[in-house]
């Protein structure tokens, strides 16, 4: 059986060692967060936890960087909108 986390309330499935970020994008789903400013969509450009284009939100704490982080089972990821603070 697939292990699966959620992206905004949809499952992604992943295996063991992917990253969230990779996961993701595996599933086909490009964006990751939109800018505070613009609302420009922004997804991986690094790769390696220097850009923080891909931040999101992960049960409830915003600012986590997809590209770093394992997938976990059961995990609430959410794409971020600008600076992820609850208004
Ligand atoms: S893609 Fe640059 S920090 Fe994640």
């Amino acid at each position: 059986m697939a292990k699966t986390f959620s992206f905004d309330g949809e499952a992604i499935s992943f295996e063991s060692g992917d990253t969230i970020a990779a996961a993701i994008l595996r599933s086909g789903r490009k964006s990751l967060r939109r800018t505070r400013f613009h609302g420009e969509e922004r997804s991986i450009f690094c790769g390696i936890g220097q850009c923080f284009d891909c931040i999101v939100i992960i049960d409830g704490r915003s600012n986590q960087r997809a590209c770093l982080l394992r997938a976990e089972e059961g995990i609430q990821v959410e794409h971020q909108e600008g600076s992820g603070q609850v208004q």
